[in-house]
């Protein structure tokens, strides 16, 4: 292999020693640190950001040693080392708005070129981070595997009494080997690049209905088979256009749903989103009524107020600590709607915020009644006193976007940082794993979303509709 990528592993395991104790220390620190939200998100971002520091020197070079295979002579090198560091500085300066200048694209300013550069940043972002963690894995991993054999044939040389190979009949036994593992340390790098610009290109619009009966043992006869249509996390913006979102719209209506609950996130960080991202869902059509709750993105960028007027002007209700009975016959269903609990507030207030937002919730909930509950992120379902049927929210995008829950449950970036409900539907207080069947007591479903924030990649985590039914069969 002429660019010697397992030698450069090995390198890489060697030089990023001090990158890796550090995480590890991260790691150790975030397992005993006091259950402190603040702190342990704050050492992930620490560890995340000396990895990728890491990663971002490792591959510059990478590039400028290709680059350098196949433009020979040492005028062009130290050309294309200065390219090779402007155009890096200059897609990371314009893609990462708080880093860099200040950028970022305005709904009122979608240009190509634009959507272009923070393609390729995110793409780049999050194929080289995740590609460097496996070639300090491979490189580890083969460095493990040759100290085992050193140690097995020097143990079989003196149990047999014979010497040990030379390190020449050792090399030339292993080439073979060696050159399969540099093709397969290869392979193994570019397996992020690929499925990040999967993620990118198709999965972060591949949109699935997911159906799932709410088995709600004092829900009213009438409401046997009642069927809830839920949208999170629309997130307006260059990666979540308005035509996607009307291809979604138009999935949604075809369901065909008595009732539809969308749960916050409307914007990402652009306030004059909020006009199109309203006509486009006021397209939702429901027999029951459009209703629906805010989230951080609203409070963040200041729109609460205005985007609920603009909504309510096209019949949809945002519920803000309110609640709305959905009669049927003479049966009823109290659903109730509560604002994001902290939003854009100062961390040492957001937990006043919190608990003001659930002596709110108190205030609504109605005993002898289903209560259904609209909020974008379920703090209040770690509250066993609230008798909450069904609390539909979203706000983690199925894990931060990035899930690898097919190969074990809890691989994703939501459970990484700590976050407890991640996708699914879960029952009781402190839940962490999804449940199957139902419940008389608290259950949650956690919408994956269909807009993105940060990269616009999703890998392991669909954009997802969801398609309630409810029920009082066992
Ligand atoms: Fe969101």
């Amino acid at each position: 292999m002429s660019l010697n990528f397992l030698p450069v592993c090995w390198r890489v395991v060697a030089h990023w020693r001090a990158i890796v104790l550090l995480f590890i220390l991260a790691c150790i620190a975030f397992l005993v640190a006091p259950s402190d939200d603040f702190g342990r998100f704050e050492l992930i971002l620490l560890a995340l950001l000396l990895i990728f520091i890491a990663s971002q020197i490792f591959w510059i070079r990478r590039l400028i040693d290709i680059g350098e295979r196949f433009i020979p002579g040492r005028p062009h090198r130290i050309w294309l080392r200065t390219v090779t560091v402007v155009v890096y500085l200059f897609v990371f300066l314009y893609s990462y708005p708080e880093w860099g200048l200040g950028h970022v694209i305005r709904a009122a300013d979608y240009q190509p070129q634009s959507v272009l550069i923070h393609a390729v940043f995110w793409w780049w972002f999050v194929g080289s981070m995740s590609a460097f963690l496996l070639v300090i894995v491979f490189g580890a991993a083969d460095r493990v595997v040759r100290a085992a054999e050193w140690v097995y044939r020097k143990m079989r040389a003196a149990i047999h009494e014979r010497p040990a190979a030379t390190d020449a009949e050792t090399a030339l036994q292993s080439s073979g080997r060696r050159r399969f593992l540099e093709r397969t340390a290869v392979l193994v790098s570019a397996t992020p690049f690929l499925a990040a610009g999967y993620g990118l290109l198709y999965e972060r619009q591949n949109v699935e209905v997911v159906r799932q009966r709410i088995r709600l043992a004092r829900l009213p006869k009438a409401f046997e088979g009642f069927r809830i249509a839920q949208l999170s996390d629309i997130h307006l913006g260059p990666f979540t256009t308005a035509d996607y979102i009307r291809r979604c719209v138009a999935i949604t209506n075809g369901l065909e749903p008595d009732l539809i609950a969308l749960t916050g996130d409307y914007v990402c960080w652009d306030p004059d989103a909020e006009s199109e991202v309203v006509r486009v869902l006021a397209g939702l059509r429901a027999p029951h009524g459009v209703f629906g709750c805010l989230g951080n993105h609203e409070a963040d960028v200041g729109i609460e107020d205005s985007i609920t007027r603009l909504f309510a002007a096209q019949g949809i209700r945002i519920l803000r600590q309110e609640r709305a009975p959905i009669r049927l016959d003479n049966d009823m269903l109290n659903l109730m709607g509560i604002d994001d609990g902290g939003g854009a507030a100062p961390m040492n207030t957001r937990e006043v915020e919190g608990n003001r937002r659930l002596q709110q919730l108190k205030a609504l909930i109605m005993p002898n009644t289903v209560n259904i509950l609209l909020i974008h992120y379920p703090q209040c379902f770690d509250h066993p006193e609230l008798v909450i049927g069904l609390t539909l929210a979203g706000d983690v995008h199925g894990g931060g976007q990035l899930s690898l829950d097919f190969i074990h449950r809890g691989l994703n970036l939501g459970s990484l940082i700590g976050v407890p409900y991640i996708r699914g539907l879960y029952e009781g207080k402190h839940a962490v794993r999804p449940v199957i069947g139902g419940s008389d007591g608290a259950q949650l479903y956690m919408n994956r979303g269909i807009g993105i924030t940060g990269f616009p990649i999703r890998i392991g985590a669909r954009p997802e509709i969801t398609e309630l039914e409810l029920t009082r069969e066992t």
